[in-house]
């Protein structure tokens, strides 16, 4: 049963009509609790909050899967827009792209340019940017993409995912170019011929990867709500004596706050992944097939709309 929500879920992620629809509802159905706004401005002040209660930050435009150049464009100018905002309102907060956001589909070379300008803004305004990484399809040209532009500059960073066979290898190869990397399960769904299809594997993947970018020296983000990774990544920092602004954890917003918390009060850095803005319904679905119960507190919702 389980299984089938988890498709239901990836399947709805990636249909457009589905995501066109939504766009169309506003924040629905429990959204809310994942999404901080559909605006920029109350997107900074959730961000001003969480800054408040000692967590950093970085945020996220919503969006996937543009296939039109003029909204590849617009999805550009809403990160320069973004790193405006973070930088007017003086915010602690990085930012996230997706690449297929900013036309990896249309045309390599237009996310390309996208990229380049929104690298060039955040250094004008010292701010990080991560490259998300999306399905396993778009991982060689995201890879790639995310290697020019480590060339260039130094305040961009990548992500890896333990789910995949390939992560290992790919991990090694980023840590010759000093890759500041964030270090997640892995949120699309694969076949068993790219990923593990066992959790207990992706889990021990995971581990590892977190102990060798730990060895590495490169800055480490460790992605995850899972007790277990956190523990696991505690030891590590302790017996190895990995100093405390060399990593960081990091977690979804509206996801184990408790965890947040409690990270935060044991004096380590924790930064929240943010999103916002009118595109929330293919990142809403791939939270609740992560965690199918969550569809509980999504039909509570609907009662309310
Ligand atoms: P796991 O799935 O084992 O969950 C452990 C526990 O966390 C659960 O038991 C539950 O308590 C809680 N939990 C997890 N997901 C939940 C949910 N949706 N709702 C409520 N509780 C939940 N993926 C990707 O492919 N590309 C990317 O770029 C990113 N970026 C990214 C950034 C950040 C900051 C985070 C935290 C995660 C990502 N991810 C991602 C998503 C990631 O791949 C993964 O799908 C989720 O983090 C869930 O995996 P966990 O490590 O939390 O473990």
């Amino acid at each position: 049963m389980e299984q089938w929500m988890r498709q239901g879920f990836h399947w709805l992620a990636a249909s457009p009509s589905a995501n066109r629809m939504a766009r169309r509802w506003g924040l629905r159905f429990g959204a809310a609790r994942f999404v901080a706004g559909e605006t920029l401005e109350k997107a900074l002040e959730v961000v001003r909050d969480l800054n408040h209660r000692g967590l950093e930050v970085t945020l996220d435009h919503l969006g996937e899967s543009v296939s039109d150049a003029a909204e590849a464009a617009e999805a550009a100018q809403a990160c320069l827009d973004t790193l405006e905002g973070i930088e007017r309102t003086g915010v602690r907060s990085h930012l996230s792209v997706k690449l297929t956001q900013l036309g990896l589909d249309i045309d390599r070379s237009l996310a390309e340019k996208h990229v380049g300008q929104i690298l060039e803004r955040a250094g004008q305004a010292g701010t990080f940017v991560r490259i998300d990484m999306e399905d396993s399809a778009h991982l060689p040209a995201t890879l790639e993409l995310f290697r020019e532009m480590r060339r260039r500059h130094d305040h961009v960073g990548i992500v890896i995912q333990a789910y995949l066979y390939r992560s290992e290898q790919d991990l090694r190869e980023l840590e010759d170019l000093g890759a500041n990397v964030r270090l997640v399960k892995g949120a699309y769904r694969e076949p068993p011929s790219v990923a593990f299809p066992d959790k207990r594997d992706v889990d021990q993947n995971m581990k590892k990867l977190i102990d060798m970018h730990l060895q590495s020296g490169c800055y480490t983000a460790v992605a995850s709500h899972d007790p277990q990774i956190l523990r696991h990544t505690r030891e590590r920092v302790e017996q190895w004596g990995i100093p405390r602004d060399r990593f960081e954890f990091q977690m979804l917003y509206g996801i184990r706050p408790d965890l947040q918390r409690d990270l935060v009060e044991r004096g380590y850095r924790v930064r929240i992944y943010v999103p916002y803005g009118t595109d929330w319904f293919a990142y809403f679905m791939r939270r609740l097939a992560e965690r199918p119960a969550n569809v509980w507190f999504v039909l509570k919702n609907v009662g309310r709309h």
